[in-house]
């Protein structure tokens, strides 16, 4: 877990990184599984008023598929901000270690290729926003941890157990090896990317 001066230097860097690539991101993002994510949102929507997308960057699947009270959170107002002009869904910008969400307040909380952006405090925090009961529902590919590949859904499992989040399905597919570096480090472990639904008990 990070300090919270090493968090803001975090974030600003994020920031950053998001706001040169905002313009762009929607055309040339891997978009691999976006479809997939997509129609199982729809699924597990189903029934759930309150949803809540985390880094949603400029993705507008709650305005296209979500309920009324649906919102979108992301670091980037940069990235926000790429959304179709008429969104219909609230976009807030937050940080998903600090949500700024009431306790409960969500019947689903939804994330696609941005938990490895975030600092272990965000899983307390989908945990502390979702009512008992409710769902989340996370896209992540396996990451680089001091120069080794890491099985991202051992992570959030682990993260999740503490905080009463328990594994319901999951879903894992390979994940195209975009540089050098990663084919490198991803040679004898097949990098995936991983669609896991929890449940906070
Ligand atoms: C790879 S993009 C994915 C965007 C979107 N989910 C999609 O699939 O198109 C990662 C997003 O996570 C956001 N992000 C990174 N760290 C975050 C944090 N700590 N809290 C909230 N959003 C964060 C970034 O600003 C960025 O928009």
């Amino acid at each position: 877990m990070m300090k919270r001066e090493e968090l803001l230097a975090h974030y600003a860097r994020v920031r950053a990184h998001y706001r040169a690539l905002a313009p762009a991101y929607s055309r040339e993002a891997n978009q691999t599984c976006e479809g997939r994510y997509r129609d199982i949102v729809q699924r597990v929507m189903r029934g759930r008023a309150r949803v809540l997308e985390l880094g949603s960057g400029s993705n507008d699947l709650l305005d296209r598929v979500g309920p009324p009270g649906s919102v979108a959170c992301d670091l980037s107002i940069d990235m926000l901000q790429q959304r179709k002009a008429i969104a219909r869904t609230a976009a807030v910008v937050g940080a998903g270690e600090q949500l700024p969400f009431r306790d409960g307040a969500f019947d689903l909380v939804c994330g696609a290729q941005m938990w490895h952006w975030t600092d272990p405090p965000a899983a307390e925090e989908v945990a502390r926003v979702l009512r008992p009961g409710g769902r989340a529902l996370l896209v992540v590919g396996d990451g680089v941890l001091d120069g080794r590949p890491e099985n991202a859904p051992d992570g959030i499992a682990e993260a999740g157990s503490a905080i009463e989040l328990a594994p319901v399905a999951r879903a894992s597919q390979a994940r195209p090896l975009h540089d050098r570096r990663l084919a490198e480090i991803f040679a004898d472990h097949p990098r995936r990317e991983h669609l896991l639904l929890l449940q906070k008990t």
